[in-house]
């Protein structure tokens, strides 16, 4: 018996452990129910009286050995806290991630700024809107397509309501209220029954803007616009007006900016033309402002509205406006520098 106990602590001196685990098993092995320690003591019980006491006394100084050998491994090993101990204060937090504007409100921002410069206040209205302020107050004739369920989006209890296909209607939510002068920018979002694609979506985002005052011309809003060209793409943008049609402006123009990835030359992106366009303009049809109780003889104004998507992707050359929607985090924090 007192062979058996030298050989178990000799067995347990030699022993090593760095990691919980074998450490854990090492106190198992000895000090478990089924342990060698727990085997001893049943032992124990057929030693005879005479050597009782020398015996019980070796088996406990092994006891005591083995759990203080346990503690000391436990105290030295090197891997870190367990689960359940106290988190390390000292260590560093995880980095914070800083946020960044969303590219649509980063070019929304510049358009307010450059036409606040020019004394334009901000207006808005509601994007569910009636046909009076989305078409008819804007002199689009009944059988007009953009009435069609193809483009436009109608609530189906009442064909009367729907989603604004445009922030024209902000004009006449403007008029309405307000006589000339009125110098106002209403940017929004606006809906269209379009198949998603690369370039198009039935959402998406306008900035309308309107003039009217006496002795308005075409000149003004030619020059309002080459300012805003410059200010928003550079100072070397060039600006050309092609004749076009919309029903609430009469003469009606779209507007080019050439080309900033070929400064003019021609390349994939302006279609080898060195041109792009980006918005639509005008001035005020005289109709128009009848419908609004503004007088067409001593009043004239221009109009004009671009889609902020749009300015967005040549401002940051963009090509696919579904980007915008994703919100795919490697997509937005490229705009983190940008404002
Ligand atoms: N509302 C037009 C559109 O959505 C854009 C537009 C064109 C607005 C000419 C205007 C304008 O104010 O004069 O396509």
């Amino acid at each position: 018996m007192l062979h058996k106990i030298d050989v178990i602590l000799e067995e347990a001196r030699q022993f090593d452990a760095h990691t919980k685990e074998e450490i854990e098993q090492f106190r198992i092995r000895y000090l478990g129910k089924k342990g060698l320690l727990a085997e001893l003591f049943r032992d124990f019980k057929e030693v005879p009286a005479a050597q009782k006491k020398e015996v019980g006394h070796k088996i406990n100084l092994l006891k005591q050995y083995i759990s203080e050998k346990v503690d000391s491994l436990m105290a030295s090993t090197t891997e870190g806290p367990s689960e359940d101990s106290a988190p390390d204060l000292t260590l560093p937090g995880p980095p914070m991630e800083i946020g960044s504007r969303h590219p649509i409100s980063i070019v929304r921002n510049q358009i307010i700024e450059i036409f606040s410069r020019l004394g334009y206040s901000i207006s808005e209205g509601p994007e569910i809107e009636d046909d009076w302020h989305v078409f008819s107050a804007l002199n689009f004739p009944p059988e007009h397509p953009a009435r069609d369920m193809q483009d436009t989006f109608f609530v189906e209890k009442d064909p009367d309501i729907m989603l604004r296909t445009h922030t024209s209607s902000v004009q006449v939510r403007v008029m309405e209220k307000e006589q000339p002068p009125i110098r106002t920018i209403s940017p929004g979002r606006v809906f269209r029954n379009e198949a998603i694609s690369a370039r198009a979506h039935c959402i998406f985002h306008q900035v309308e803007g309107l003039y009217i005052d006496e002795n308005v011309s075409f000149a003004d809003l030619k020059q309002t616009l080459l300012f805003f060209a410059r200010e928003m793409f550079g100072q070397n943008v060039e600006i050309r007006l092609r004749p076009s049609y919309f029903p609430f402006t009469e003469p009606s123009a779209e507007m080019d900016i050439s080309c900033q990835i070929c400064g003019g030359k021609g390349c994939n992106v302006c279609k080898y033309t060195g041109w792009l366009e980006i918005l639509g303009c005008g001035m005020v049809d005289p109709n128009v402002l009848e419908f609004n109780q503004i007088d067409s003889v001593k009043y004239t104004g221009f109009a004009f509205g671009m889609g902020i998507e749009r300015v967005a992707m040549l401002k940051y050359q963009v090509r696919d406006l579904r980007l915008y929607f994703e919100n795919d985090i490697r997509f937005l924090e490229q705009f983190r520098a940008a404002y």
